[in-house]
């Protein structure tokens, strides 16, 4: 996927099924014959998951691109697992509604593949994660049998929630079809603010002052540290709106009445630029205005990808030490030749940081100064080594950094319930 040579694919076979029935066809011969499945949606994963690393065949959703229903008064919608997310927001669009997540990768990823990484994004603060938003799904069990839990009721209490299992779990317990989503109204009103800042102490107060003062219109609240905001501006040649500053943060705020959310902001900015904590800042609601703004936020893994190699990490942290590994890493690995960057950026409202060490080309020397470390790090803060992107090929034998050893022991049981003889996925997700 461009990240990291170990992530270079290989398959002798890619299957496009468009229907659950040819699925669960492809499923139960493979489950016969012993054959592994590296299950794939849009493939911008992040840790290597899509990718198959041996002996895999591939089993794409592309082909399953069918919206079955948007329901507009209970905002319900139901579709097959490869839609992909962009065009599903399209959709909503003409039914005043919009998919509850949204990230940089919308153009390519599906929704399936979204469900089975339990994507974060850009407006998981107001609209939170994929466990509450998905009421129901369809899945396909290595062996073929098909399982209908594609409710669309907002509450159901009759027994486990068997859903969830297939949040988040990689594409190793099952292949999902079918998904059912709640999707909020789209707001009438989006107003975007830039601000540049002198320190992440300031973007803590500005943060807490935000959610006081915007409260229920808040929807978004990102940061960018100056190095991170250069790969956009020096490797991609987009033009910031505001000057050099060592940080940056963008709050969306999603509203009804843009006459309200304006003078809500506007009060909210005056306090702040009033009171120092930032030192410049500019408002929109021009849609071309606020794009350029968001390009400068989205596209910063593509422009990372222009400085060489790319240590990618994907943290959850206590909020007041979100961006700690920065200035920690940059003095562990001061003076290490090869070295273009060391940078923060993130879900700041989430405490999710992407923290990356970038280089002209990939050095084991590097990776061993960064490796385990970061991960002690994190797990000592009793931090989450993947927020967001997953464990997929990159991380399994890391896991143990963020999970007890009793729940890895659960975690394998369920794969042997699910999945006896280990056709989907394996390799990836668990250690072995
Ligand atoms: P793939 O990459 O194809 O697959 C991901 C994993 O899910 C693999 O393990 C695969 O086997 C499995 N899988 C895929 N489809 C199915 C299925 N139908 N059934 C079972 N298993 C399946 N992620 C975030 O969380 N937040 C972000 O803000 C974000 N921004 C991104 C920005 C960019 C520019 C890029 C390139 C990536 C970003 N990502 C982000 C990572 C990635 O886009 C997400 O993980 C996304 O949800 C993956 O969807 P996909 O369809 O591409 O899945
Ligand atoms: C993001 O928030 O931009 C993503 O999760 C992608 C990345 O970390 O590269
Ligand atoms: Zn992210």
């Amino acid at each position: 996927c461009g990240f990291e040579p170990i992530f270079l694919g290989y398959s002798r076979c890619v299957l496009k099924p468009k229907t659950t029935e040819e699925v669960a066809k492809i499923l139960a011969f493979c489950n016969n014959n012993r054959i592994a499945v590296c299950p794939q949606g849009g493939n911008t994963g992040l840790v290597g998951g899509s990718v198959p690393v041996f002996d895999e065949i591939v089993l794409c959703t592309s082909q399953m691109n069918t919206i079955y229903s948007i329901n507009d008064t209970s905002g319900v919608l139901v579709c097959q697992a490869g839609c992909i997310l962009e065009n599903l927001d399209k959709a909503l669009e003409e039914h005043g509604l919009m998919m509850p997540l949204d990230l940089g990768a919308k153009g390519s990823c599906h929704i399936g593949g979204n469900l089975s990484t339990n994507a974060g994004g850009l407006r998981l603060l107001r609209y939170g994660n994929l466990h509450g938003t998905v009421l129901g799904l369809e899945a396909v069990k290595a062996d073929g049998e098909i399982i209908d839990l594609l409710s669309t009721l907002k509450k159901d209490n009759t027994g486990f929630h068997l859903k969830h299992l297939f949040i988040g779990s990689e594409g190793a317990l099952g292949v999902v079809t079918k998904v059912a989503i709640q999707c909020p109204a789209k707001p009438k009103a989006t107003n975007l603010a830039f601000l540049g800042l002198e320190s992440f102490s300031h973007i803590l107060k500005v943060l807490k002052k935000a959610k006081g003062d915007l409260g229920e219109i808040l929807a978004s609240c990102e940061m960018i540290d100056q190095s991170t905001l250069d790969v956009c501006t020096c490797n991609l040649k987009l033009k910031s709106p505001l000057a050099e500053f060592p940080f940056y943060m963008l709050i969306e705020t999603h509203g009804s009445s843009d006459a309200h959310d304006q003078e809500k902001l506007n009060l909210f900015l005056e306090d702040v630029m009033l009171s120092k904590l930032i030192l410049d800042g500019i408002v929109t609601n021009e849609p071309s205005k606020m794009k350029n703004i968001w390009d400068l936020r989205e596209r910063i893994t593509e422009g990372f990808v222009r400085d060489g190699y790319v240590f990618k990490y994907d943290i959850s942290l206590p909020i007041e030490h979100f961006y700690s590994l920065v200035p920690v890493m940059r003095e562990r690995l001061a003076g290490t030749e090869g070295i273009v960057r060391v940078s923060g950026y993130g879900h700041l409202g989430d405490g999710n940081v992407h923290f990356q060490v970038s280089c002209k080309q990939f050095s084991n020397e590097i990776l061993h100064q960064i490796e385990p470390f970061v991960y002690e790090y994190t797990s000592k803060l009793r931090g989450s080594i993947s927020a967001e992107h997953g464990i997929g090929f990159r991380k399994p034998k890391y896991i143990h950094y963020s999970k007890s050893p009793e729940s890895i022991v659960i975690m394998k049981e369920l794969k042997k319930m699910f999945d006896p003889n280990g056709i989907l996925n394996p390799y990836k997700v668990l250690p072995m």
